[in-house]
């Protein structure tokens, strides 16, 4: 078993690509990142509620969340107009447990606490429960993706997307430079022309944990995102950052190694 990652010890195993489908566990993921006090799942809210209030989407918007995970507080704001939301992962365990919530499974992740921290930064905490029915229903789609493919959610062909929404997954999926480029590239390719892309995330992580099991991630900056972004047609980046004080971000187990929290909205150019 020399050659199998999760014999190596914590420090050297590195996993990435196809080990998300064997060594990712939902469950795990959601209790080490997205649990009941969770202030890093909170900040990851109030930035895309920042940036999704300033953007003005409009009424029937079609969006894409791109590397969901097992997750779908990424969509909950910009959600909030969508007719139609597809979320999308490499990993074919994290699509069931989204599937489970969009179900009403009694074993689904609760997200109770995300709908009401966000819908009380709009100002109306007592709607909480008519946003997560809209946001259910409006999950019309949960599908494969990936990002390193020039279509990402081949075989399936769609129209351009309206908004596109992904949080903490090209870092997670990209191993340099280069391939984040790509994946920047390849990801735009599925909006349309005056469409919204929201990314959040993690820069200047190397590696993050999920209970025992390593993962690399490509140290991101503000920098590199607007090199990659500019490159593809995605201007009017209006960023929000954190810097200080991270490690008020405690996480259970074996955490993380990153230096700050992004989100970022660009529009692509039109023609
Ligand atoms: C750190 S998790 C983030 C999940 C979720 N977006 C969240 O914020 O909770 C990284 C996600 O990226 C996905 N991923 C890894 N490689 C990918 C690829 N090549 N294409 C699309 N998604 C990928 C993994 O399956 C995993 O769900």
């Amino acid at each position: 078993m020399a050659n199998d990652p999760a014999s190596e010890s914590l420090e050297t195993a590195r996993l990435s690509g196809v080990d998300y489908n064997t060594h990712f566990d939902p469950k795990i993921f959601l209790g080490n990142y997205h649990g009941r006090e969770s202030r890093f799942c909170d900040k990851l809210l109030e930035m895309l509620h920042e940036l999704t209030a300033a953007a003005g989407i409009r009424d029937g918007s079609r969006l894409l969340d791109v590397g969901s995970g097992p997750s779908i507080y990424s969509v909950i704001s910009a959600g909030i107009r969508s007719s139609e939301i597809v979320c999308s992962d490499y990993a074919t365990q994290n699509l069931d447990e989204i599937l489970k919530w969009v179900n009403g499974d009694p074993d689904a992740h609760n997200w109770q606490r995300c709908f009401e921290y966000v819908c009380t930064l709009e100002g109306k905490s007592d709607e909480w429960k008519l946003r997560q029915d809209h946001i259910r229903q409006a999950i019309k789609r949960v599908i494969p993706c990936d990002v390193h493919q020039a279509n990402p959610l081949a075989p399936l062909v769609f129209e351009p997307f309206d908004v596109i929404t992904s949080s903490l997954c090209l870092e997670a999926a990209c191993s340099d430079e280069s391939s984040y480029r790509s994946a920047v590239k390849h990801v735009t390719s599925l909006l349309k022309p005056g469409g919204i892309l929201f990314m959040a995330g993690v820069q200047g992580e190397t590696f993050y944990y999920v209970g025992k099991k390593k993962f690399k991630a490509f140290p991101l900056s503000n920098e590199i995102t607007e090199s990659a972004f500019a490159e593809v047609g995605l201007t009017n980046l209006k960023w929000y950052n954190e810097t200080s004080d991270i490690k008020k971000y405690t996480f259970e187990g074996h955490s993380n190694d990153f230096s700050g929290l992004f989100a970022v909205s660009a529009t692509r150019i039109s023609g």
